[in-house]
């Protein structure tokens, strides 16, 4: 029998403007200040957020970019990464992870993930290794980091590079250390629906690789030398506004505390589905987990996602098709049935809301939905 969602407390995946109205009188001034003098363009607001980024995650050098695509293309490519090499990744990810290589004419070798944190398997990584392979490119999925001291092992052992695609990691640590710092580049996503948000598209590369920054910098602005239109190489135009960075200037002053609620709300989760018909998502022993997404997996997830809807609740799955499935990366050669536990997490998980503005009784209503399944 079909349930009213009258009855129900609506729970929405994201709020943005209660984000928002969090941050209104500091936002509105700031955004006004940047019309009322012009500056647009890597002024101040995009020193500062690189300062303190890069402060935050204790790297040395942090590069604003336009996306966090950008930021991973543009990293790639000041690492010297190009036509022939590979790239050790999987294929439980977004798609810009593998389309930036693609594009610099790098092939991305899928490796599965496991089961538990939807992580790359380490295990199966150095089996992907061949002459061409440069790099492994691990993906700190829904905000928890990878097994880092096992990946830069295997680097180490293998001479490769390690790049993280940190996107969905700000403020992650695993053992102390944040995302990012320890291998030669990271990308931090800044789009509007990541923990630290702006009011559209932004990225950073994360170094501390003196080299890596420097082409990072002439990169954003066409391959721009030290001098105005002399260039040293084929670049792109990726430079993060004034307006966006003033934007995340801002939130970046909230996101320990909105962090800090994320938490607080995944702990509630943890402990209400431990006994559940779900199984709530693991997170790997020294990993502080920012809680991007929430996601638990059931071979039941699609009847679990309409259960949601019933009573009101958004939720997502992160993500359906594995990337190897989709037509334009047929051509990797990677076939369907080859990376098993990557299809299988794309048939049953799914991401519910762990937003920082959720309301108590928002929280109470997922928990009591999920329980009711
Ligand atoms: C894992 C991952 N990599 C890369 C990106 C690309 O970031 P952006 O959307 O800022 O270009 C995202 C963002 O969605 C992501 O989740």
């Amino acid at each position: 029998m079909a349930i009213s969602t009258q009855a129900h407390l609506r729970v929405p995946f994201l709020d943005l403007v209660a984000q928002y109205n969090d941050v209104k009188p500091e936002l509105d001034a700031i955004i006004a200040e940047i019309f009322a003098t012009g500056a647009y363009v890597l002024g101040k607001h995009n020193s500062w957020l690189e300062e303190n980024v890069a402060a935050l995650h204790g790297v040395d050098h942090a590069i604003a970019v336009n996306s966090g695509t950008d930021a991973l293309r543009i990293a790639m490519q000041a690492c010297g990464l190009g036509c022939g090499d590979e790239v050790i990744t999987t294929a439980f990810t977004f798609v810009a992870t593998i389309e930036t290589a693609i594009q610099l004419g790098v092939k991305p070798v899928f490796v599965d993930i496991e089961p538990v944190a939807f992580q790359i398997d380490v295990s199966k990584i150095e089996a992907a290794i061949t002459p061409n392979t440069k790099a492994i490119l691990p993906i700190h999925l829904f905000g928890q980091m990878c097994e880092m001291e096992k990946i830069h092992a295997i680097a180490k052992k293998h001479n490769l590079m390690v790049l993280e695609d940190s996107a969905q990691a700000i403020l992650s640590q695993r053992e102390g250390v944040y995302a990012g710092n320890g291998s030669i580049a990271s990308g931090i996503s800044f789009y509007v629906t990541k923990n630290l948000g702006a009011a559209g598209d932004g990225g950073m590369i994360l170094t501390n690789d003196p080299e890596v920054a420097r082409r990072s910098k002439s990169l954003r602005v066409h391959g721009m030398g030290r001098e105005r239109y002399y260039y040293d190489e084929i670049g792109y135009t990726s430079r993060l506004s004034e307006i966006q960075a003033a934007v995340l200037r801002v939130k970046l002053g909230k996101l320990q505390q909105w962090t800090e609620r994320r938490q607080q709300i995944a702990d509630r989760y943890n402990e209400a589905f431990a006994k559940s018909h779900v199984t709530p998502p693991v997170t790997l022993p020294g990993n502080n987990h920012t809680w991007h997404q929430y996601t638990v997996r059931t071979d039941r997830r699609d009847h679990l996602q309409a259960h949601l809807q019933e009573r009101n609740i958004d939720s997502m799955i992160y993500y359906p098709v594995p990337l190897h499935y989709h037509e334009p990366y047929r051509f990797l050669g990677c076939e369907p049935g080859q990376l098993p536990e990557t299809e299988r997490a794309c048939l049953e998980v799914l991401s519910l809301p762990v937003h920082q503005h959720m309301t108590d009784a928002q929280v109470d209503a997922v928990i009591a939905a999920v329980k009711a399944f």
